[in-house]
């Protein structure tokens, strides 16, 4: 299987009915297709995970590559993975990751992890933890 995590840049005109129709789409399309994943929203930037059977992610990452409520989109790690992060999870979204709204800017302008993302990368994936409501 095929992990990928990236960082956009939203559309300044997005807004939260843009994030439901965004996470409504996800869900239903990626449970048929086999993926799982996070995504946070900071307001400016989005963070996504997306994981599952190689060419159901690279399927979906063109689609979304396309999609105009966002844009830059860069890959901060694509790796093969033998356990998903986000199993239970066809598309996790935390509305209140708070205190890295800052970290979530710099590093999508960056456009590279360095040594001060590593707490958000590691939040990031602890997200995976959760449990979703029964
Ligand atoms: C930040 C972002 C993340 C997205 N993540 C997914 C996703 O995980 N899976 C998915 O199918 N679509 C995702 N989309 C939506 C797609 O770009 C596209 O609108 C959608 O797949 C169209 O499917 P539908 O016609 O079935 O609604 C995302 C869009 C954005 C802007």
């Amino acid at each position: 299987m095929l992990s990928v995590i990236y960082v956009s840049v939203a559309d300044p005109l997005v807004r939260d009915a843009d994030i439901a129709a965004i996470l409504t789409s996800a869900r239903r399309n990626n449970a048929r297709d086999e993926l799982t994943g996070a995504l946070i929203y900071n307001g400016f930037n989005f963070m996504q995970a997306l994981e599952g059977p190689d060419e159901k992610v690279e399927a979906c990452l063109a689609i979304i590559r396309a999609d105009a409520r966002h844009s830059g989109m860069v890959e901060l790690r694509r790796r093969t993975i033998e356990t998903r992060t986000f199993a239970e999870w066809s598309m996790l979204y935390d509305p209140s990751f708070q205190g890295h709204d800052h970290d979530l800017s710099r590093l999508a302008a960056n456009g590279h992890l360095d040594q001060q993302d590593e707490r958000l990368m590691g939040n990031f994936l602890a997200l995976g933890r959760r449990r979703p409501a029964a």
